[in-house]
């Protein structure tokens, strides 16, 4: 890797833009707590869990959290049920823990972002259980409710496969709106009250010194409250009908008013159903909405376009996915910023889906991240990748403990549907992949927890760890922390202009980043084999910045030959005369 000296080099090479903000510069690590470290023995991942592992953290390099939810819920689904948004769920701790932590991470020079709900409350929340109570309750109209008088409502399709979004509650004879689950009622954000609590709500975190918010599904939350049936146009993906409410943007530029226009601080929207044509109506600067999101469009490569439980390994075209990436790198060419990322609590293990997470795990994972360190927008990394974990696999449904899985297992259990198939399929999709325990070591469970985990971990504990990896200047977490610093040092690889080339190719994933006189050439081998790359006619490779492998590369008649999952950096002159 480049020394400390050419890297101040570098850095004069470069001109710093005038638009800089720290959450374009950010390293985020996305810490799911469930997951991370358990410190009591309960088999639940807590605040004092990660309390004890900052100085791993803050050895990373990493600057900023994405903090899955940790306010108090039943737990219906993982956190994603509030029942109360002021307080620590029990599991996770105190609210003198959660201070605790951010002062440790403040102190540290690493900021946190809360993951905020904002579409749907639990149904254990006091406000809906005021709101069904009674139809004259003064919470009544915080939620979606369709007296039954009025027969059956319009069908809304439930995200989680339940047998719809409305479910019918005897209490007041009507029904209740939920796009998740049916502990997870939709808050009615046409009601001003609701919007007001809910910027109370943020306030409330931001004033004790949380530095932004991911925004849960933030683009379903306006819908027409006359609740019609679903548009023709919507009905073969009812989901992207969710995503373009009535009073979207106009909540989005009042929550800014009220809210993040007084802070500094990053906010980062969970994008169901939003295409790259519609970012900057999110994202634009002069649109005082949000400032960055996260799309869906590469989560559902190598999945089966009818049914995304399902994969479609086969057909996965690293063209596609090229396409993908520059279609949104080009939708923030100009304005508003986006994020770049290979996975989530919500998706299956990066390894596992755009890697080879058998013979070039290693490879493979120090590739992929190099990916994410090297693309313009703001990169996140999710925990355990930088230890190169992957998909558990589980063989039994009795394993597995998120409701999507089990909902739609059980739809196909009670419809003759194909259940071993599906049990099949979800080794390659279910979110529980990438929420088993992060592997601290070889000890018990992995060392997440002393107690009985709350999720299996995964067998591999015993070679795929973290310990291991500290131990092995090799590891997949020593390449992060050098990319990481890399990307601290070299701003080209945050503010550069990003250039596809390959275009065509099936196997290369090749890139220019620049800035002023400052060009990083990225050449990714995304394959199992070696394949050749020649370099363009008027370009002249300076050096190497950083390689995956040990031995450096070297160019003959401007054709270099990469290993399979092959990563490299060079620094090169584009000669434009
Ligand atoms: C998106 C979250 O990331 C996911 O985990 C959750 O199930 C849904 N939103 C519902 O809140």
């Amino acid at each position: 890797m480049t020394a400390n000296k050419n890297i101040e080099e570098d850095k004069k090479k470069e001109s710093y833009p005038t638009n800089k903000t720290w959450w374009k510069e950010a390293i985020v690590y996305q810490l799911y707590p469930r997951s991370f470290k358990d410190s009591n023995g309960d088999g639940i991942g807590d605040i004092k869990g990660i309390i004890a592992s900052l100085d791993y953290l803050q050895s990373l390099g990493i600057t900023v959290i994405w903090l899955n939810p940790v306010f108090s819920s039943p737990n219906d689904d993982m956190g994603y049920d509030v029942s109360d948004y002021r307080n620590i769920m029990t599991e996770m701790g105190t609210m003198n823990d959660f201070n605790e932590l951010l002062n440790g991470l403040h102190q540290r020079g690493i900021k946190l972002i809360a993951d905020l709900v904002l579409n749907h409350t639990s149904d254990e929340h006091d406000w809906f259980v005021q709101s069904k109570s009674s139809r004259n309750n003064p919470y009544r109209n915080y939620y979606h409710w369709w007296p039954a008088e009025k027969g059956v409502p319009p069908r809304r399709y439930s995200v989680f496969h339940e047998e719809g979004a409305w479910t019918y509650d005897n209490t007041t004879d009507s029904y209740y709106l939920h796009y998740f689950s049916r502990k997870q009622p939709d808050l009615n954000w046409e009601n001003p009250t609701v919007r007001k609590e809910m910027y109370e709500v943020m306030k409330f975190w931001l004033d004790k010194g949380v530095d932004g918010f991911r925004l849960d599904a933030f683009t379903y939350i306006s819908k027409d409250n006359s609740y019609p049936e679903i548009p023709e146009k919507y009905k073969e993906d009812p989901f992207s009908y969710y995503s373009c409410g009535p009073g979207l943007h106009n909540y989005l530029q009042e929550m800014n008013k009220e809210v993040f226009s007084h802070y500094d601080l990053m906010t980062v929207g969970e994008a169901s159903g939003i295409t790259h044509d519609q970012a900057l109506l999110f994202t634009a600067t002069e649109r005082k909405e949000i400032q960055t999101l996260y799309h869906f469009d590469h989560a559902n490569w190598g999945r089966n376009k009818n049914n995304l439980y399902y994969p479609d390994l086969k057909n996965r075209k690293l063209t596609d996915l090229k396409k993908i990436f520059s279609l949104w790198d080009a939708a923030f060419e100009n304005d508003g910023w986006g994020a770049v990322y290979l996975t989530t609590h919500d998706q299956s293990r990066m390894v596992s889906r755009f890697g080879n997470d058998t013979t070039y795990r290693n490879e493979s994972s120090k590739l992929l991240l190099t990916f994410l360190l090297s693309m313009r927008g703001t990169p996140y990394i999710y925990q355990g990748d930088e230890i190169g974990m992957r998909n558990i696999r589980f063989e039994k449904i009795g394993e597995y403990k998120d409701l999507h899985t089990i909902n739609y297992y059980h739809y196909l259990a009670t419809t003759g549907g194909d259940t071993q198939a599906f049990i099949e399929a979800q080794k390659e999709t279910a979110r529980d992949n990438s929420r088993t325990p992060f592997q601290w070591s070889n000890q018990k469970n992995a060392g997440f927890t002393n107690g009985t985990p709350w999720i299996n971990v995964n067998p591999d504990y015993e070679s795929i760890n973290a310990r291991n990896a500290e131990n092995d200047p090799a590891s997949i977490l020593h390449y992060t922390r050098k990319m990481i610093a890399l990307r601290k040092a070299l701003p080209v690889l945050v503010y550069g202009d990003f250039n596809l080339l390959e275009k065509e190719s099936e196997t290369l994933f090749v890139f220019t980043r620049r800035l002023a006189n400052m060009q990083v050439l990225v050449v990714l081998n995304f394959s199992d084999t070696e394949t050749a790359f020649t370099l363009r006619a008027n370009d002249k490779i300076v050096k190497e910045i950083i390689n995956n492998y040990n031995e450096q590369t070297h160019f003959e008649n401007s054709r270099v030959v990469l290993k399979p999952w092959q990563a490299i950096l060079y620094e090169c002159i584009t000669d434009e005369s």
